[in-house]
């Protein structure tokens, strides 16, 4: 059995008076392990970037039902660098996998670590499929079987991949792709216009849970690895955030509308413009805080920073940190602010990418292109590790909220 925490939440009302979205049910949490590993090829940066890439293919795949290839081919080792996982029951009796959680794609799937274990609930379908993510991929066959991600929260007949080929996946054995389900089309062979409901679908459509919605609760660390996370479906959970959840709609512009993509403009300390209100995406599957080329040159001159070519990341001296102002995100009319340590990668951990102790590396990095072109920026994790987030299937909108990271100073 896998561990999991009960919560018993009376009424939470979200903050939006004017669509509130009521949660009265024991909520169901999945504890989620962060890793970290160092054995890939390419540093923080590239993966991101080529994740980033990848993701506007995966939105023009799925407007157009065809294939994309995968933009970096055969990449020689994993490149997993970061990741949050949870753990995942598959058939009856199950088999319990280590699935990577991912809100930029859609697909669940297994088969790249541990192989699938066939139980008289799994049943074949007559698609194939197939999936790049930029910095790794699969293919495989689709199948149908029981999925057990926690006490009560069991799905049969879950539509899930089983791969026989993958590239770049260390350490985990699949995905749990909790993105917006169109983000599936055209990853099954023959039926390429065909979506396949994500777990959150399913649970919400088979009544396990009552609002189709998951929230993420990511905390700092300094360390390698550790079960700081936590992944709650069909609600919120009151103890990970303080204040309350404030939404902001899906942007209508491509090709963030694939994913949960928001509007959001960038300044730096009281007056700096980095980047005017444009469309981008909250993502559980980047590391970093990837912006358009144009404002990272904006905020490398405003901070100072040089980069560090082989790390990736801009670095300044401990003098340098210790004059960083907060850089604030403008969200739907709320203002999220981004401390200096917030900005920086856990200085314990600077050998671990292979920096120098007598540096400080920030976590905001070039998305490779520049803005306008409808994906300028990347909130991934190390934004999500300061602020609770809530992504919300049902009214089209993400929510995020402050917690008891968004000021602390661990890093
Ligand atoms: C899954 O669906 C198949 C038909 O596609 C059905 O025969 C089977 O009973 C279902 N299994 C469960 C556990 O609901
Ligand atoms: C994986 O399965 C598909 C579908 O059966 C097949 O076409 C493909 O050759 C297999 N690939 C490998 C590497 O076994
Ligand atoms: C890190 O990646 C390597 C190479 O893929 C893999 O063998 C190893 O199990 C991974 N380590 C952890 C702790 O996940
Ligand atoms: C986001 O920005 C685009 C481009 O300025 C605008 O058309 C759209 O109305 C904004 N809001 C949403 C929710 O997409």
């Amino acid at each position: 059995m896998f561990p999991t925490t009960l919560l018993t939440t009376l009424l939470l009302a979200f903050a939006v008076a004017a669509n509130p979205v009521v949660v009265r049910e024991p909520l169901v949490s999945l504890p989620m392990a962060k890793n970290f590993n160092t054995t890939g090829t390419l540093n923080l940066l590239q993966r991101d970037q080529a994740r980033a890439r990848q993701l506007v293919l995966s939105a023009e795949r799925s407007l157009t039902g065809k294939p994309t290839p995968d933009i970096v081919g055969s990449i020689p080792a994993t490149n997993a660098a970061v990741d949050y996982t949870v753990q995942v029951g598959i058939g009856s009796p199950p088999t319990t996998y280590t699935l990577l959680v991912d809100t930029g794609s859609s697909n669940t799937w297994i088969g790249a670590g541990k192989a699938y274990v066939r139980t008289p609930t799994s049943i074949q379908t007559p698609d194939t499929v197939s999936v790049s993510y930029g910095s790794g991929s699969f293919s495989g066959i689709e199948f149908l079987d029981t999925v057990n991600l926690g006490a009560g929260l069991i799905i049969n007949n879950q539509s899930i991949g089983v791969a026989n080929k993958t590239a770049g996946f260390g350490g985990i054995d699949g995905i749990l792709g909790i993105g917006p389900v169109d983000l599936t089309v055209g990853t099954l062979r023959p039926h390429t216009s065909s979506s396949v409901p994500t777990v959150t679908d399913n649970l919400f459509s088979k009544g396990v849970i009552s609002a189709n919605l998951v929230s993420v609760s990511f905390a700092p660390t300094n360390s390698i690895s550790s079960v700081n996370g936590e992944l709650t479906f069909g609600g919120i959970d009151s103890s990970k955030f303080t204040g309350s959840i404030r939404f902001a709609p899906i942007t209508t512009t491509y090709p963030a509308s694939f994913f949960w993509g928001i509007n959001q403009s960038i300044r730096y300390s009281t007056g700096t413009a980095i980047l005017s209100t444009t469309a981008g995406i909250v993502d559980t599957g980047t590391t970093l805080i990837l912006i358009a080329s144009d404002a990272f040159a904006r905020y490398q001159a405003a901070t100072g920073a040089v980069l560090d070519n082989q790390v990736g990341l801009l670095r300044l001296t401990p003098a340098q940190f210790a004059n960083l102002k907060s850089l604030f995100f403008v969200i739907n009319g709320v203002t999220y602010e981004l401390t200096a340590n917030a900005q920086i990668w856990p200085r314990s951990l600077n050998t671990a990418i292979g920096g120098s102790n007598s540096f400080v590396y920030l976590i905001v990095g070039n998305i490779g292109t520049a803005s306008g072109k409808g994906l300028d920026f990347i909130n991934g994790m190390t934004f999500l590790e300061r602020y609770y987030s809530v992504y919300d299937t049902a009214n089209r909108r993400v929510g995020l909220a402050t917690t008891s990271n968004t000021f602390a100073t661990t890093n």
